[in-house]
């Protein structure tokens, strides 16, 4: 679909815009699609004190289709403005979609990369090794919303003959006056990695070298991320293929982070253990950046591919899927904390502050909260309804969120904590978001609840403990 076929669309689907206006479940502080499907976050930067969220879009359709790069713009996080898409699937390059993709900012330009989705039909495929071009391409802004003339960079020449087809998601990391990209892959073999290349300009780029771990962990890892956070390497990825085990993996794909040595010198790479970054139903294909502040901040996309809970009601009302709230990353004691960023409490009104004791039940309206609450001794039980059947328990181990016809298919998540000191919950009309531990974990999940009347209550708190709490304003939106 090129820009002239979208504009010649866009009046046909007006209907869309107000079915989605229309449905309760619609996000009130999180970005969702104008109508139709979102996936991953695209291009995450700040220039010029305006944040670009780019994402996979697929406008008039709630459901998978041929991707477009849709894109808000932002400068406080609680005003946003709906652009126009940035990126069409427009010429030979990426004419089955353009897939997932960063944006490196520097000296009054924005660098985009991204991958030109192109499936081959004139033979049988198995689309694995054969049958798929996945071509890296360049394009240049300086506004972030006129892009300039698309460049091929590399193409499956460029990956290494034992590759399979599925090479994708470039993210550019910089290091000594080199610009390096890493690519998410799947091996001949079937195991994922990462695929490093180089450039001196950003123009012309050569494959550098792969990047394994140890063991073999998955059979492809999808949206790739490198950057460099309190003097720690993270190598984020999303490994599809790695079992269940225990407490650990529950979702059918993963995403995570392995801290990382990467001596580029001698082309020596160690990756620590794998860490999940969320321990919810809904989440995948994180991005980070850097914003104008120095401040590393991650959005992820508050959905997953291939679930079997993968129901959404909303899609009844012409939309489906959103993105996580911005995260501020910190590295401590060997983990990647992620704490919501505090832009966000310009949404805050009508607090309420208790002793857990004393708390009672609570009904915000529209079921749009933050729920803070501090806990005097972190081994004592508690558990708490968040909505009629969605409760989160802690039995002095394992922390568990579990969720009944609410979830649509999503029933439980557990999380292996040493002690329970603190939790966030920050709830929307069909999502919740959970920071436990000053953000050492989180869980991220969409719900869907018949009513937005729902109560707030503790079910059992054995510690002393105090919250805070309010309800949360949504934000504001400039639609096309
Ligand atoms: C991850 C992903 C990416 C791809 C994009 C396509 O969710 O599969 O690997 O680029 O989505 O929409």
């Amino acid at each position: 679909m090129d820009r002239e076929s979208y504009n010649r669309e866009y009046p046909q689907h007006m209907d869309m815009r107000k079915k989605v206006a229309q449905d309760k479940n619609r996000l009130k502080f999180h970005l969702m699609p104008p109508t139709g499907w979102m996936n991953d976050p695209n291009g995450l930067c700040q220039v010029n004190g305006v944040y670009h969220v780019y994402f996979q879009y697929t406008p008039f359709l709630a459901g998978w289709g041929t991707k477009l790069w849709g894109h808000y713009t932002t400068r406080d996080w609680i005003r946003f403005r709906e652009e126009e898409p940035f990126l069409f699937p427009d010429c030979d390059w990426d004419r089955d979609g353009v897939y997932s993709g960063s944006a490196f900012a520097e000296d009054g330009k924005i660098h985009y990369f991204y991958t030109g989705n192109v499936k081959l039909w004139d033979q049988d495929y198995d689309y694995i090794m054969n049958g798929r071009e996945q071509n890296t391409i360049h394009v240049v802004s300086t506004d972030g919303l006129k892009a300039g003339e698309k460049k091929l960079v590399l193409t499956n020449e460029d990956y290494g003959s034992d590759m399979s087809k599925h090479v994708r998601d470039p993210k550019i990391y910089k290091r000594d006056g080199k610009y390096y990209m890493i690519m998410g892959a799947r091996d001949a073999y079937s195991q994922g990695c990462a695929l490093l290349f180089r450039s001196d300009d950003l123009e012309h780029w050569s494959y550098f070298d792969r990047v394994s771990p140890k063991e073999p962990f998955g059979y492809m890892w999808e949206c790739p991320d490198l950057y460099d956070l309190d003097g720690q390497t993270i190598l984020g990825a999303c490994p599809q293929g790695v079992p269940k085990s225990g407490h650990l993996y529950q979702n059918v794909y993963q995403c995570g982070y392995f801290p990382a040595k990467l001596d580029f010198e001698r082309k020596e790479y160690s990756l620590g253990e794998f860490q999940e970054l969320d321990k919810g139903f809904d989440i995948y294909a994180v991005q980070t950046f850097e914003d104008e502040r120095g401040r590393r901040i991650l959005i992820g996309w508050m959905g997953i591919p291939d679930a079997d809970y993968s129901y959404d009601t909303t899609v009844e009302w012409d939309w489906i899927h959103a993105l996580t709230m911005p995260r501020v990353l910190s590295f401590k004691n060997g983990k990647v904390i992620q704490q919501p960023l505090p832009e966000l409490e310009a949404l805050r009104k009508n607090h309420t502050s208790a002793t857990a004791e004393e708390f009672g039940s609570w009904e915000p309206e529209d079921c749009c909260f933050e729920f803070q609450v501090t806990r005097e001794n972190p081994e004592k039980p508690m558990a708490l309804a968040l909505r009629e059947d969605v409760t989160l328990s802690w039995d002095g181990q394992v922390l568990t969120l579990s969720m009944g016809a609410s979830g649509c298919g999503r029933k439980t998540r557990t999380v292996e904590l040493a002690g329970l000191r603190n939790f966030t919950v920050f709830s929307d009309t069909s999502s919740i978001e959970i920071f436990l531990n000053d953000g050492e974990e989180t869980m991220t999940t969409r719900v869907y609840s018949d009513s937005l009347c729902q109560k707030v209550h503790f079910l059992k708190e054995e510690s002393k403990s105090n919250v805070e709490a309010w309800e949360l304003e949504g934000f504001q939106i400039q639609w096309k």
